[in-house]
């Protein structure tokens, strides 16, 4: 049986920011400070989701980082209901300042009601002004701590990784004084899927972001439409695992076809569980299609 354990998960945070503000450089430079990655032997894979050990005030504090191409995976994501985010870190460029993407992403922040860093990028620039990009927020409610606000700017800059410690840090912070980190360890796994695709060798590969519970090998797993039981799972270093816990992103291998970014995934006791879920839906997405295709709504349309 399952032993229920109750612990303390990652935060899992989001970049978002204005096109070419310094999303992917941040990210790049996230992976950088990583000390495991070093170890691993820093081999990088390119996955939609990874995890990055950052000492915060002489504590090892694991932090999961969704890194999607853009506003779009988050949004198609909030409207398939998959709520993934805790933190989204606002990227924006302080020689270009707040810009109409900038507004955009924390829009979507605010109605999801997840908190904000921000990020003061490409401070070695001449004519970055963080001072002007602090008031500019001030217009959208992010008001700086040290305005007297509770939103915490960090001036950096990704390309000469200077301050890459103080985003990690606020983003810890923002986590310990507005998040509830604890989650269920040990039952069957339930999450969402950031991306999948088809792999030559090894067949349909999904990156997955377990929510609740602990993903093993074996499992049984239904996402969407696609159904399959976990054959291998692998971390961002592309190192096989055979557990993943509460906040913890893995591609896994074994679904039979591949499922969509956003679909919330779930562990069912037998293969044939996982099989009639993902047949049931499939038969109704057909349907619904058919209507459609002649323009007359069915019960399953409309619900
Ligand atoms: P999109 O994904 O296209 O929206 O862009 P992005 O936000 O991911 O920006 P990206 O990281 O690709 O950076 C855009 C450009 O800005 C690149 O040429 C980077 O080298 C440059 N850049 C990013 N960060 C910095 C920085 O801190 N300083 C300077 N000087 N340039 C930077
Ligand atoms: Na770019
Ligand atoms: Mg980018």
């Amino acid at each position: 049986g399952d032993d229920v354990v109750l612990g303390t998960r990652p935060p899992v945070v989001t970049v978002m920011g204005h096109v070419d503000h310094g999303k992917t450089k941040l990210l790049d430079a996230i992976r950088s400070t990583d000390v495991v990655a070093g170890e691993a032997g820093g081999i990088t894979q390119h996955i939609g989701a990874y995890q990055v050990t950052a000492t915060v005030d002489g504590e090892v504090r694991p932090i999961t980082f969704i890194d999607t191409p853009g506003h779009e995976t988050f949004t198609a994501m909030r409207a398939r209901g998959a709520q993934v985010t805790d933190i989204v870190v606002l990227v924006v460029a302080a020689d270009d300042g707040v810009k109409p993407q900038t507004i955009e992403a924390l829009n979507h922040a605010q109605a999801a009601g997840v908190p904000i860093v921000v990020a003061v990028n490409k401070i070695d620039k001449e004519g970055a002004d963080p001072q002007k990009v602090r008031g500019q927020l001030t217009e959208y409610g992010l008001v700086a701590e040290e305005y007297g606000g509770d939103t915490m700017f960090v001036d950096v800059s990704a390309r000469n990784r200077t301050n890459i410690e103080g985003v990690l840090e606020a983003i810890v912070l923002t986590a310990d004084a507005s998040l509830d980190l604890q989650a269920a360890f040990g039952v069957e796994a339930q999450g969402v899927a950031i991306e999948g695709r088809l792999d030559r060798g090894r067949g349909p590969v999904a990156t997955v972001l377990v929510q609740r519970g602990t993903l093993r090998v074996g499992d049984s797993i239904v996402a969407g439409e696609a159904f399959g039981r976990v054959r291998a799972m692998l971390d961002e270093h592309g190192q096989q695992v055979t557990e993943a816990g509460p906040a913890r992103p893995v591609q896994v291998l074994g679904f039979t076809s591949v499922p969509d970014a956003g679909d919330n995934f779930l562990v069912v006791p037998e293969d044939r569980v996982a099989r009639q879920i993902a047949e049931r839906r499939q038969a109704r997405e057909r349907n619904a299609e058919l209507a459609l295709s002649r323009g007359r709504p069915t019960l399953e349309t409309i619900l």
